[in-house]
């Protein structure tokens, strides 16, 4: 099955750690933009040196520079059997240039899926998420935690706070999120691709809903954000 997806969602709502387990289960390539930013940030090259100062106060890197990265990536031939975007596109200008990318490839999005909570759960879950310094392995203080305090259960690595998790910068991210990325809900509602999905539910109640969208047997909210005031915070 060729699996073409968009996770859409505010700061820690866990597209990461959903992306993951359909990643594995499906066979097919994770591309996070947030993944390949903060690795050219450890390199130390030039898009992480012109990204780390606009993560870390957590605005959004320009957009010729990210839709650079996955166009790059997209023509990789892994992401022939299918892919999944978490983190991008996070602008109407990148939804533009995906669509665009995607035309060229010949192939379109399968699905947007929406995960929407209420922004206390997003701090809470943001701020005591913790992942591991080498195999970038991603736990939670609460919610998932390692068997060890402070060390990566997959490889005994030692668990490190995001620089970009700490408070102001998320009430930041949040903002971004509201006043650049919602808009993209609509968006995809005009075209049909939309599905919601309650994210506050535990990673293995909401893996399954997801899973059921991708297989067609589900077809999961398809309102906007404000049909739903009771998953998204009614912001
Ligand atoms: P990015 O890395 O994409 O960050 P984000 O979108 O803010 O999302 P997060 O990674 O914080 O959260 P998530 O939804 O993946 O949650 P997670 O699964 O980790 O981007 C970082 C920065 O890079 C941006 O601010 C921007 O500067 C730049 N950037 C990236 N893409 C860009 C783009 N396209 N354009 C411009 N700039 C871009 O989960 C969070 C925590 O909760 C974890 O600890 C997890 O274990 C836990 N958790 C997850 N699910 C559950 C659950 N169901 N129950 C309980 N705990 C849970």
């Amino acid at each position: 099955m060729a699996i073409r997806l968009i996770l859409l969602g505010p700061p820690g709502v866990g597209k990461g750690t959903q992306a993951k387990k359909i990643a594995e289960a499906y066979g097919v390539p994770h591309i996070s933009t947030g993944d390949m930013l903060r690795e050219a940030v450890r390199k130390g090259t030039p898009l992480g040196r012109e990204a780390k100062a606009i993560m870390d106060r957590g605005d959004l890197v320009p957009d010729r520079v990210v839709i650079g990265i996955v166009s790059d990536r997209m023509a990789g031939e892994d992401c022939r059997r299918g892919w999944i975007l978490d983190g991008f596109p996070r602008t109407v200008e990148q939804a533009d240039a995906l669509g665009a990318m995607l035309t060229n490839l010949g192939g379109g999005v399968q699905y947007v899926v929406s995960f929407q909570m209420e922004e206390a759960g997003l701090v809470r879950r943001l701020s005591g998420r913790r992942s591991c310094e080498s195999c970038r392995a991603a736990f939670h203080l609460f919610f998932n935690p390692p068997k060890q305090e402070g060390i990566c259960d997959a490889c005994g690595g030692r668990l490190v706070q995001r620089d970009d998790d700490r408070e102001e910068t998320v009430r930041e991210r949040l903002s971004v999120y509201r006043r650049k990325t919602e808009p993209l809900i609509a968006y995809y509602q005009g075209r049909g691709l939309l599905r919601i999905v309650d994210a506050g539910a535990r990673i293995e109640e909401v893996f399954p809903k997801v899973c059921e969208i991708i297989e067609g047997q589900s077809p999961g909210g398809v309102g906007t954000a404000h049909d739903h005031p009771e998953i998204t915070g009614g912001d």
